[in-house]
């Protein structure tokens, strides 16, 4: 095979994976992509240094061809993928069943990374079909491990995968927002507030991770009787925070289902 990755679909969440491999000094020249929009596929060349297929049959010529299009464009790939390439499917609630009526004796694994990707900073969680043996398998986990830690999980767990991994960047990206927003609601500059609330949104993730502590036991050492953390979790806990980040996770995995079913 020419290439070692081949990609259907340029756009963001492909050029995070690219962004994310050039980082680990991987070699554009091992990596061909193709985008219906030739503009698109042009930026992506001209930024990475990657090869751009003149037609989609060209990313066939892969050990692992990536699937980067939108769910609902899934139907519009026509492409003829030899048996043994392994097929890497990125996109949202659409099941192995689905990519099989496609792809019927390929070996397929379905992914949900993030856009975190492109500072190797995803958890990679995957699931397979029974077509994926160890070799192909360690194949895959040798690329993706570039970005983060690389888990197999049941495939029953992707629609949750989808809205804590997939969507979270975009939740956690709004929990900064307002936090921001409020701090300058009681008087700090806006690129304080921010600068703050990166700091400590950072700081608690590598808190909690190096010290192997729970969220809830952190929370509690820095929760003094009567104190001014104390007060403030009164005010999450008045308007039911947890409930409302319940329902959030609730309807963001029933989207992908819906989408699933789609
Ligand atoms: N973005 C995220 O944070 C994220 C996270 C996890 C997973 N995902 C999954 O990643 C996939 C891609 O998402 P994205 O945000 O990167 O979407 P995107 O920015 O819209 O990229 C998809 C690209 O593929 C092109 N395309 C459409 N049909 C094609 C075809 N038949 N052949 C070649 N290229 C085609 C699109 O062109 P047009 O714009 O002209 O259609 C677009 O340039 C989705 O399935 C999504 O569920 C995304």
């Amino acid at each position: 095979m020419k290439y070692k990755i081949g990609l259907v679909g340029l756009g963001n969440m492909a050029s995070s994976l690219i962004e994310g491999w050039t980082n680990c000094k991987r070699d554009g020249k091992d990596i061909i992509g193709f985008d219906i929009k030739l503009d698109r596929a042009n930026f992506v060349r001209e930024r990475f240094g990657i090869n751009i297929a003149g037609n989609i049959q060209e990313v066939a010529d892969a050990e692992l061809v990536i699937l980067a299009v939108k769910p609902q464009d899934f139907s519009s790939i026509k492409i003829d993928i030899p048996q043994d390439t392994t097929i890497v499917s990125i996109m949202a609630g659409v099941p192995i069943k689905k990519l099989e009526e496609v792809f019927s004796n390929s070996p397929i694994i379905r992914i949900m990374p993030n856009l975190l990707c492109s500072i190797n900073k995803s958890f990679i969680p995957f699931t397979c079909n029974n077509k994926v043996d160890q070799t192909k398998k360690e194949l895959f986990i040798s690329w993706f491990s570039d970005f983060g830690d690389v888990s197999e999980v049941k495939e029953s767990l992707m629609n949750v995968m989808t809205a804590l991994n997939g969507s979270g960047p975009g939740f956690i990206a709004y929990l900064i927002e307002a936090f921001s927003e409020a701090s300058v609601f009681e008087g700090l500059p806006y690129d304080i507030a921010l600068k703050l609330t990166l700091s400590i949104f950072e700081g608690t993730s590598a808190f909690l991770r190096e010290n192997k502590i729970s969220p809830n036991s952190f929370r509690l050492n820095v929760t003094s009787p009567g104190g001014t953390t104390s007060r403030g979790i009164w005010a999450l806990e008045k308007a039911g925070i947890k409930g409302v980040i319940y329902d959030m996770i609730r309807l963001s995995s029933e989207r992908a289902k819906e989408l699933e079913n789609s």
